[in-house]
């Protein structure tokens, strides 16, 4: 093999971070099949991009994510922060359709690589959300039955990949809490630019809390119109050693511009 050969061969396996630093990537398999009529119509960044509009309402919901998502890019730069954790009281608040719109819209940046790990054992919905079938995911990955580079999944939205929670696992809890999480979520962090989370509910799972100690920021998402003040109290309470951020106001129908510290507000 000649020189420029080896090289190209070297450029293809690399991969130059937002940060600039250049990561030999875990070669995330490519999903075979996908079928874009499967991506769920609340996925609004990718229908975007792909210049259809699924949602009814003039609100600038995409408007809200991008702001979203300047925050983001604000906190890397000031403080570092790679990894995200999205949550919320209780269930079907919107954690996962926000952690997917987010994901996405913050790969519409230029070189930017983002891997959504779905840390939702018991109801995952990310592979769903886009319509994939994955062949395993982190709970086999923390129960040892495979390796990173197996499960890490590059999705058919371009620098998108997922990893998706595989096989429903009996011992959630622990699998979520052990010393392995942590190590995976490193890995992902040098691999990515930025690792967001999706996560149980705060008040109904104990894993959620652990989990999002291994974000460098949390961010609540709130449903208007239904969340209750006490669960959001209490699950703040149960976050109190965690970085949260601020919060996302979900299904609200007015759009403001504000998020970090105070409420950012989407609806579609
Ligand atoms: N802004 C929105 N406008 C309209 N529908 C929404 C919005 N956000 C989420 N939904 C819908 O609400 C339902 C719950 O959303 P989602 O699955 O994201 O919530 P969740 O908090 O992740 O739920 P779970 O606790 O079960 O994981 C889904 O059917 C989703 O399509
Ligand atoms: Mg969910």
């Amino acid at each position: 093999m000649s020189n420029i050969e080896k090289a190209l061969e070297k450029a293809a396996k690399e991969h130059k971070r937002f940060d600039g630093e250049t990561v030999e990537p875990v070669l995330p398999y490519v999903a075979e099949s996908f079928d874009e009529n499967k991506v769920d119509e609340h996925i609004v960044s990718y229908y975007d991009s792909i210049g259809r509009q699924t949602w009814t309402r003039t609100v600038p919901v995409m408007e809200s994510f991008r702001r979203l998502r300047l925050k983001i890019r604000n906190v890397f730069e000031t403080n570092s922060y790679k990894t995200f954790a999205f949550v919320s009281a209780s269930q079907g608040e919107g954690k996962s359709t926000t952690t997917l719109n987010v994901a996405i819209t913050l790969t519409q940046d230029i070189n930017c690589r983002v891997v959504v790990l779905d840390a939702d054992l018991r109801r995952p919905a990310i592979h769903r959300f886009l319509g994939l079938r994955p062949r395993k995911g982190l709970a086999n990955l923390l129960n040892n039955e495979t390796d990173v580079g197996s499960v890490v999944m590059e999705t058919f939205i371009p620098r998108l990949s997922i990893l998706p929670a595989g096989d429903k696992p009996r011992n959630t809890c622990e699998l979520l809490t052990s010393k392995k999480m942590g190590e995976i979520v490193a890995t992902l962090k040098s691999q990515f630019d930025f690792v967001i989370i999706d996560t149980p509910p705060v008040l109904a799972f104990s894993e959620t809390v652990p989990v999002c100690r291994l974000a460098d920021g949390v961010i609540f998402v709130i449903e208007a119109n239904h969340t209750k003040k006490r669960p959001v109290k209490r699950s703040l309470e149960l976050l109190q050693d965690c970085n949260v951020l601020g919060f996302v106001l979900n299904k609200e129908e007015i759009a403001s511009s504000d998020y970090y510290g105070h409420i950012y507000k989407t609806n579609y």
